[in-house]
């Protein structure tokens, strides 16, 4: 009832603060973590074309998002040379487009030719800094995300220089803002690589998520927080396990990531799109399949297949078709305790109830007020039927359904 109310009252601006708002009006504390850090809200901005430009950074904060996190940059050596620069091309346009996902449930997806930065490594230190002043006083969190050297099936060699050069030139950056604070970073496997030779080998990959931590941890030594944006590979869905089971088995100390971001989108390599053979996809099929394979992922954790020893689990990011309050509480009971979005941000106005406010205002509104399919009437749920024992806010909320997810899931979808 209170939810229908605010619903409708917020059309013409959200209540601000917002989180002091859901806090004293629904007693649900929005608190959690992305990256290691704090943030004040769990719902942010995926990395992609809606976080390259300072203007787009300063509107999210005053929104309120939790976090963004910055356009993938294309790492580089200290003389400038990036191994990876094929994937620094000039965007094309984004055609955002219904689709229909498999199980006849519909959404949305965005088509694009671009790949990562374009500009120069400069001007992304500059964005970077500019988008740490514009978070500032709105305690909004920022990460930078990069596309490091990786070696193809046939390579067997790492350009540690890429890694060393790139991971401290953001550092020094970031310190400027935030002092000793460790510095959250993405590194993009992109979905793209799933149509390409380097993803050929299934082995090869698992040694990318094996040496990537090590060699950004090298880097900076205990500076900077290694979040792993796992890609959905075109191998059939026992290799995404394989990952998620490689990423969480590596030992404590520099060869452990410290968060994943799951999972980047699908890969069409039928589909055309202004001459190219092959393109990347979201939407229900998107969130079908993550929310499936995190699914698996708890139950083969709680196999005991090691027994005597219990995993330290990573905390993850959810991310894909991230499009309502309910999509995130799908993710969220499979223990995410964050969610990044893309595509929701270029819905049409007429997908959204809001009528005032910029698209980020209209997202959040429509994600966290929606009567029915919201994140605060299904965290309320989520209450009152499990109790929640001791779980206070967001992120405790995903470690205790982490561990309660066997009796949870299934009971919250009917
Ligand atoms: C146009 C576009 C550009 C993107 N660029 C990047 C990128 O540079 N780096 C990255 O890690 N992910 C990139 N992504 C993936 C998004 O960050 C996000 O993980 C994905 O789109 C799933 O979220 P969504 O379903 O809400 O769009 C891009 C996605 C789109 C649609």
């Amino acid at each position: 009832m209170q939810l229908s109310k605010d619903f409708e009252r917020f059309r013409d601006g959200l209540p601000r603060p917002l989180e002091s708002y859901v806090l004293t009006t629904y007693g649900i504390d929005l608190t959690s973590v992305y990256g290691g850090l704090r943030v004040k809200n769990p719902f942010g901005k995926a990395s992609g074309q809606l976080s390259l430009a300072r203007h787009q950074v300063e509107r999210d904060a005053a929104s309120g998002l939790g976090f963004v996190v910055l356009k993938t940059v294309i790492a580089q050596d200290r003389r400038g040379e990036q191994t990876m620069r094929e994937w620094a091309i000039p965007e094309t346009r984004m055609l955002v487009e219904p689709i229909c996902g498999r199980s006849g449930e519909r959404g949305w997806t965005v088509t694009w030719k671009g790949r990562g930065w374009f500009d120069s490594f400069a001007a992304y230190l500059e964005l970077f800094h500019q988008a740490l002043t514009a978070a500032e006083d709105a305690a909004m969190q920022v990460a930078p995300s990069v596309k490091y050297h990786l070696p193809t099936p046939k390579e067997n060699f790492w350009k540690e220089d890429e890694y060393t050069f790139t991971t401290q030139a953001l550092l020094e950056v970031w310190k400027r803002h935030r002092g000793e604070q460790v510095m959250p970073l993405e590194k993009d496997f992109s979905p793209t690589l799933a149509g390409s030779e380097r993803a050929a080998e299934q082995a090869k990959i698992l040694e990318w998520l094996g040496t990537v931590p090590r060699l950004v941890h090298r880097a900076a030594p205990g500076q900077v927080h290694v979040g792993l944006k796992i890609f959905n590979a075109l191998f059939e869905d026992e290799f995404q396990l394989r990952m998620l089971d490689a990423v969480e088995a590596a030992p404590p100390g520099e060869e452990r990531a410290d968060f994943l971001a799951y999972a980047n989108r699908l890969f069409d390599p039928a589909k055309q799109f202004e001459g190219k053979v092959g393109v990347a996809y979201g939407g229900p099929d998107l969130s079908g399949r993550n929310l499936a394979g995190l699914e698996r992922f708890l139950a083969l954790e709680s196999d005991g297949r090691e027994p005597g020893r219990v995993r330290e689990r990573l905390p993850v990011s959810a991310t894909g078709d991230i499009h309502s309050g309910r999509i995130a509480a799908e993710y969220l009971v499979r223990g995410a305790s964050s969610f990044q979005m893309h595509t929701i941000f270029q819905l049409p106005d007429s997908e959204f109830t809001m009528r005032a406010g910029n698209k980020t205002d209209k997202a959040l509104h429509q994600i966290l007020f929606h009567p029915q399919d919201g994140f605060l009437v299904w965290l309320l749920d989520l209450g009152e039927r499990f109790g929640l024992k001791g779980a206070q806010n967001v992120a405790e909320t995903a470690a205790w359904c982490r561990d309660q997810w066997d009796k949870i899931i299934e009971p919250l979808s009917q």
